[in-house]
């Protein structure tokens, strides 16, 4: 089966698989916020056409200024990016060539972008017994290695590693000089969720990975940012093309920095539908796996023939065959709105009647 190696761009999905494209499609392989981008951007859209005229600032600089102000950290621990996908990109140039873990399952750009610059890839698997945790075999398996990469929440399986133990890996790490990579693209989502940001001054050796394009609904408009120790923030930005941050991201980026309620009425909306929907799901006999975010796992009988059901239905779910560890057993799928969930749980239900 010829499958994107991502969520989103469904009528490639449909294409591949010579379906014919359903009238309605409701799109759940796509892990962004269901109650779509903070007002505040419609409201000024008029205001923001003035920054598509001129070059945007190579230096982010009031972008920059937002985020420190967010995080907490000096402005030279930070490097603004298009995307988390951009700077993954460059800690793979910054990696090329060297002995590189990936815990996994895990988003699969990390593999992509260490490919692309020659680094010795080695994995660990984390398994569906013990919940996809993080457990101690993570202390040989990163021995000589110069970096981690680490996705807390996870993506896919929703698992939030406890602080303890995230911190156990990065004082051994810090001991051993090798580069904790923590991506929390989704850690906006998570209640009483651990970042690992304010922790770079004292471990140096922990970089930050943040995406703004879950949050606040923006994978069209691209931003993301990197949080790291000085020399690396400029190591990465010594080869970062210029201009990579676009003057509308800039500018907006700048005021989601300064959101909250956005956030928090997410969180809570997520929250509470994840728990309605993944309940109602184990009611019709299906397993669903404990998250802590926007996203959740569910067995997958049949493997395709399910992935297939659901989409000749216009539902698009997020097959895992590209995700080493799940390797097509399971199906992910985002929290949306209370009316997309339902149509979710009226089909799964079909498909254990039919
Ligand atoms: C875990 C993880 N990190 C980073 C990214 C990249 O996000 P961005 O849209 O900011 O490039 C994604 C996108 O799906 C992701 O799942």
């Amino acid at each position: 089966m010829k499958l994107p190696s991502h969520g989103s761009n469904p009528s490639h999905v449909y294409r591949n698989l010579n379906l014919q494209v359903p009238a309605a499609l409701t799109d759940f392989s796509v892990n962004i916020n269901p109650l779509g981008p903070p007002a505040f951007i419609r409201e000024n859209w008029e205001n923001y056409f003035q920054y598509i005229e001129d070059y945007p600032d190579p230096h982010a600089r009031e972008l920059i200024h937002s985020i420190s102000l967010k995080e907490q950290l000096p402005e030279e621990m930070i490097l603004a990016g298009n995307g988390a996908a951009q700077l993954i990109f460059l800690l793979g140039e910054m990696l090329r060539g060297e002995e590189v873990l990936i815990v996994e399952p895990a988003f699969s750009e990390y593999k992509e972008a260490l490919r692309a610059f020659g680094a010795a890839i080695s994995s660990l698997v984390l398994d569906e017994r013990t919940g996809w945790d993080l457990d101690d075999r993570i202390f040989p398996a990163m021995r000589g290695k110069k970096a981690v990469f680490l996705c807390s929440p996870n993506n896919p399986t929703g698992k939030m590693y406890s602080r303890d133990m995230m911190l156990q890996v990065i004082n051994a790490a810090a001991e051993a000089g090798t580069f904790i990579i923590c991506d929390e693209a989704f850690l906006d989502f998570a209640e009483h969720a651990p970042s690992f940001a304010p922790y770079i001054t004292r471990y140096p050796n922990i970089i930050v990975l943040k995406s703004v394009t879950k949050m606040y609904s923006l994978a069209g408009l691209r931003l993301g940012y990197v949080l790291a120790a000085p020399p690396i923030a400029a190591k990465l930005l010594a080869k970062q093309p210029h201009w990579s941050v676009n003057a509308l991201a800039q500018v907006i980026g700048a005021s989601c920095m300064e959101d909250s309620t956005h956030a928090s009425k997410t969180r809570n909306y997520v929250s509470e539908e994840r728990i309605r929907v993944t309940s109602e799901l184990r009611k019709t006999g299906f397993t669903v796996y404990p998250s802590s975010v926007n996203f959740y796992l569910i067995d997958a009988p049949q493997k395709e023939g399910l992935y297939r059901f659901l989409l000749k239905k216009g539902i698009v779910a997020r097959h895992t065959e590209n995700f080493n560890g799940l390797d097509g057993d399971y199906l992910r799928f985002s929290v949306k709105t209370e009316e997309e969930n339902d149509l979710l749980v009226h089909a799964l239900k079909e498909w254990k009647t039919c």
